[in-house]
């Protein structure tokens, strides 16, 4: 796991924005994973000032979101469906057939739906760089703590703690959503390569552990120690709870020195 200190929120998005990009460009048919919420907005802005620029072309792309809420219709302004459309899709030009979300709408078969979510996936040849971010208890997609590591797609029930956090994407007094159809921790461990971001304090407790604790289905992110290709792109705040920071500092500068091309 390679963790990248950046000074800023806005830095964290430049940088992450910087690596889609890249990706992008080096295999314009790619399969990208993504991610909603708060923090991967600075990254989807940098992603649309690139391509508005004519520097990114999502033409060929592939998407698959991580989770969706369930009881939410995709033109519910607070479902998933609608953060990707409003904040990135309309603005980019990935053609409409290629870009999945899990369907918060459906009534019944949800291991159906789940299972062709995770056919949808193996069928595009599986995810090429998967996007994340972190909750507070170390959610991973909605994969709550006590998650199996080995996780599929599939219904999760939503601990207080995140509905409580999302609450503030809700208008005042709505009902918040209990559940959320989500990857499970094995569909994000598939991908090929993962960059997960993190920002502010309220993350700090969540990050040393996914980064320096123990691997433990009580946090789910610390799954991410197992897999081969990981990028932890932090701010100052969100990682002031690692014990060995001053050591991440130091790799990063020798990353940098010997894969210049992969770490500007
Ligand atoms: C979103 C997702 C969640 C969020 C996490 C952090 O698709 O899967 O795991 O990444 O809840 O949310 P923010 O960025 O709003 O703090």
């Amino acid at each position: 796991m390679l963790v990248v200190l950046k000074g800023s929120a806005q830095e964290v998005g430049q940088e992450a924005a910087r690596i889609v990009a890249g990706a992008v460009r080096a295999n314009p048919s790619i399969v990208l994973g993504l991610a909603t919420g708060s923090t991967p907005l600075g990254m989807y802005e940098e992603l649309v000032v690139l391509h508005r620029a004519g520097k990114l072309d999502f033409s060929k792309a592939t998407s698959f979101n991580l989770d969706e809420y369930l009881g939410l219709a995709p033109n519910d302004p607070q479902s998933f469906h609608y953060f990707m459309h409003s904040n990135f899709f309309s603005h980019v030009n990935f053609a409409p057939k290629n870009i999945h979300i899990p369907d918060g709408a459906i009534r019944k078969d949800f291991s159906a739906h789940c299972e062709s979510y995770e056919l949808a996936i193996k069928n595009a040849g599986g995810i090429d760089l998967q996007v994340l971010g972190i909750g507070r208890n170390g959610h991973i997609g909605f994969n709550e703590p006590n998650s199996s590591l080995a996780s599929r797609t599939r219904l999760k029930e939503l601990t207080q703690e995140t509905i409580e956090d999302n609450r503030r994407f809700f208008p005042p007094g709505a009902d918040i959503p209990e559940c959320a159809i989500t990857m499970g921790i094995g569909t994000i461990l598939d991908a090929r390569r993962i960059v997960i971001l993190a920002t502010g304090k309220s993350k700090a407790a969540a990050v040393a552990k996914a980064i320096e604790g123990p691997i433990s289905s009580s946090v789910s992110a610390s799954a991410l120690q197992l897999h081969p290709d990981v990028i932890f792109i932090i701010d100052d705040d969100a990682s002031y709870a690692l014990a060995q920071r001053d050591y991440y500092r130091r790799v990063l500068e020798l990353t940098k020195k010997y894969t210049p091309e992969k770490l500007s």
